[in-house]
């Protein structure tokens, strides 16, 4: 596609041209990856963060987080809540937390691997390469890194590096996580304050570009108790560039991200179903989403892990969303996927360097 076509529907407003795109890209995505719309149990097992991102309520700054780490056994019962439900992964997230150490991390998804047939996702920040090596080893599957924007200058003015140290290099990281035999996940948020629709397609760009196997997009939610909220701290953007941060934005951009990407792993997000409770999920998945991914974190954790507020499905349990999920899919006429549901991306790539 070209850049003139992703800019023209980036600010398409006609719905019945619309309606065009999201039946392209229901159609792609039913030729590329079919019907299946797989589940993966998340598990926010840490909401420690030594990082100090501008737009997230869990980073270090923020002293009104009761903070708390899950232990090994904690994590083993939701990942083996994740099986009994018919999960084929379990993605393990959490702030960038020096307290979950290598060999913590490692013996975890060891021993995930020795006690499930499940897939195991990481999605634990910017982490040393041993450690990356380190949780390979292990048996971790994929890894999720979201680059977030590929402005510079807006990524710098959102992410201050950690202390004694320079900017971080995300599209390095990914390209090191693919060597390393991951499949490789990242993304961006939409609508983040100073991104325009130039910045948005070049971030599509940058998705197909890097050839990868899952992304995942959602629209900024402002945190009231973070740097990015106050409008005195925004990068400007010409008003009708600024991108906005809502759920006609979200899913012209999932469907975009499927015709450019037509073999890749697209959920249809939390931050999604947060902006449209009732039908966010749905509407996303048919318009280019083919994964899900509901909370398994413990209730008592759940609302701890407020990256922004009023996240949807806080107050439900796991066995809920559960129920929930599979109805949604099902009166859509999709079915559920069993087994891991990796993402055909990665495997033409991995035959093809066979
Ligand atoms: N609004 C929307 N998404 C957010 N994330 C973090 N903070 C916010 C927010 N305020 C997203 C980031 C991160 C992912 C785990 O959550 O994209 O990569
Ligand atoms: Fe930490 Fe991730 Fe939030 Fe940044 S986005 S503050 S790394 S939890
Ligand atoms: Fe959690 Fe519907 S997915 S209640």
């Amino acid at each position: 596609m070209q850049r003139n076509e992703i800019l023209t529907w980036l600010r398409q407003t006609d719905p019945a041209r619309l309606s065009e795109l999201w039946q392209r890209a229901d159609q792609t995505r039913q030729k590329y990856v079919g019907g299946d719309v797989y589940l993966r149990g998340l598990v926010e097992i840490s909401n420690y963060c030594v990082r100090l991102c501008a737009y997230c309520g869990l980073r270090a700054g923020n002293q009104n987080v009761t903070r708390y780490r899950m232990n090994e056994d904690e994590i083993l019962a939701c990942v083996h809540e994740a099986f009994q439900y018919g999960y084929g992964t379990a993605v393990l997230q959490a702030g960038e937390d020096p307290g979950l150490d290598g060999p913590f991390v490692a013996a975890v998804v060891r021993r995930i691997k020795r006690e499930t047939p499940l897939a195991v996702t990481l999605s634990l920040g910017e982490r040393s390469d041993k450690e990356f090596h380190l949780w390979r080893e292990a048996g971790a599957d994929r890894y999720l890194l979201r680059f977030e924007t590929s402005n510079r200058t807006l990524y710098e003015h959102i992410h201050p590096p950690r202390p004694g140290t320079t900017t971080s290099d995300r599209v390095a990281i990914l390209h090191r996580l693919r060597e390393l035999g991951y499949e490789v996940g990242s993304g961006v948020m939409i609508g983040i304050p100073g991104q325009t629709y130039d910045d948005l397609a070049n971030d599509l760009e940058l998705f197909a570009s890097l050839n990868l196997d899952m992304i995942g997009v959602g629209p900024y939610l402002a945190h009231p108790e973070t740097p990015l909220a106050d409008p005195r701290n925004r990068l400007p953007a010409p008003p009708d560039e600024q991108v906005a941060a809502d759920e006609l934005t979200t899913y012209k951009v999932i469907a975009l991200t499927r015709l450019l990407c037509p073999q890749t792993n697209i959920p249809s997000t939390t931050a999604l179903a947060t902006l449209n409770k009732a039908t966010g999920r749905e509407l996303g998945l048919v318009r280019g989403a083919n994964v899900v991914m509901p909370n398994l974190t413990p209730p008592k954790y759940r609302q701890l892990y407020e990256i922004y507020p009023d996240k949807a499905c806080v107050n439900e349990t796991a066995l809920a969303c559960q129920g929930c999920l599979a109805g949604r899919i099902t009166r859509l006429g999709r079915t559920v996927g069993t087994g891991r549901g990796d993402s055909p991306n990665y495997a033409e790539r991995v035959t093809k360097s066979e």
